[in-house]
């Protein structure tokens, strides 16, 4: 069997401060917001893995054809080995890559969700017996420690997650990554495009409902951890296209007034008919506005690679 590891940077009681202090802040400001990480214990991440089987939900698999057309240019530019994956999930695209990369010895999959990393590993330790697997439960927003693996080092950001990130939060990512890499490294990062607004609603507000499931997800984690008294049936899941910031906001608007206790904070949040709680931005991206953010923290873009469809593109850049 291969070796692996599972460390936990994240002490499970900073997570629920964490969890704590994102919901005091976001559910007592106007407006409210939640940050998206919440969305991703068990269930969540079983709803995630639902949503890139559905098809409206076109991302995954753009990402899945770019990365199997281009598995043999990335190894060829990269050889890497050490493949470091920030939000990996199921890791289940990462395999195209896994594969193509023949000097890798080391793959760091790094997720705040313990059960997918788990999951995730498991399945790759009974295929790849070589490979040296060290998994990660940390928030890669963070700051990030990675254990002393060989180089080159590649980070791979796929699945559009950056878009999950406002702004200024994309910058100071984007400059902690680099700090990850020594000049000559890799990194490899997944974006949604700008297109038409119905494909873009349709992916993020499917017939079945799975997306809807998966956002109100976040309000039964808040009631598990903090005892809170949230029912998602008061809530209705809405998708919405912010043409300005050329992003796709998920939001919780409330189907009545209403009062929710959260007894661990000692607070009860009140709701207006029709007020919203913002849970997600998915920001779409032009190839322009990636290279900027990419130069900005000193990584150089050298490969642009879109699916035939033009919908979702990958970039390989390098640290200078
Ligand atoms: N890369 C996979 C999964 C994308 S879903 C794919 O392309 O399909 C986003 C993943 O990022 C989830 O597994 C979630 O648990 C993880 N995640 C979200 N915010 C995170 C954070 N701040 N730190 C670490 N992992 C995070
Ligand atoms: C993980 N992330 C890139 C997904 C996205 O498309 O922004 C999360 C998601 N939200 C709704 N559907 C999927």
């Amino acid at each position: 069997m291969s070796p692996f590891l599972l460390t936990r940077t994240l002490p499970e009681d900073a997570t629920d401060a964490d969890l704590r202090a994102d919901v005091l802040h976001g559910l007592t400001r106007t407006p409210k917001v939640l940050p998206p990480k919440w969305f991703y214990d068990a269930r969540g991440s079983e709803l995630f893995e639902e949503i890139t089987r559905l098809p409206e939900y076109y991302p995954t698999r753009a990402e899945r054809e770019i990365l199997i057309a281009r598995a043999p240019e990335i190894a060829a530019a990269t050889r890497a080995r050490t493949l470091v994956e920030l939000g990996s999930g199921s890791s289940e695209k990462t395999r195209h890559l896994l594969d193509a990369l023949p000097a890798l010895e080391s793959y760091v999959p790094v997720d705040v969700s313990e059960s997918a990393l788990t999951a995730a590993a498991a399945s790759l330790l009974d295929e790849r017996p070589a490979l040296s697997v060290h998994a990660l439960i940390a928030d890669f927003t963070r700051g990030l420690a990675l254990p002393g693996t060989p180089g080159p080092r590649l980070v791979a950001f796929l699945g559009g997650t950056i878009g999950n990130l406002l702004p200024d939060e994309r910058a100071v990512f984007l400059k902690s990554v680099r700090s990850l890499l020594a000049p000559g490294d890799a990194l490899l990062m997944g974006t949604d495009l700008v297109k038409d607004e119905a494909t873009l609603v349709a992916a993020y507000d499917d017939a079945r409902g799975v997306t809807a499931a998966f956002n109100k997800n976040v309000l039964s984690v808040i009631d598990r951890e903090l005892g809170a008294d949230f029912d998602p049936d008061d809530f209705e899941h809405v998708a919405v296209w912010d043409r300005q910031h050329e992003w796709i906001e998920m939001r919780l608007r409330a189907r009545t007034a209403l009062t929710v206790k959260i007894p661990e904070l000692d607070i009860a949040v009140s709701f207006e008919s029709g007020e919203e709680i913002r849970t997600e931005v998915s920001a779409k991206f032009r190839q322009d506005g990636v290279r900027r953010e990419l130069g900005g923290a000193g990584l150089d873009l050298r490969e642009w690679w879109t699916d035939g469809a033009g919908r979702f593109a990958l970039s390989l850049a390098v640290a200078v």
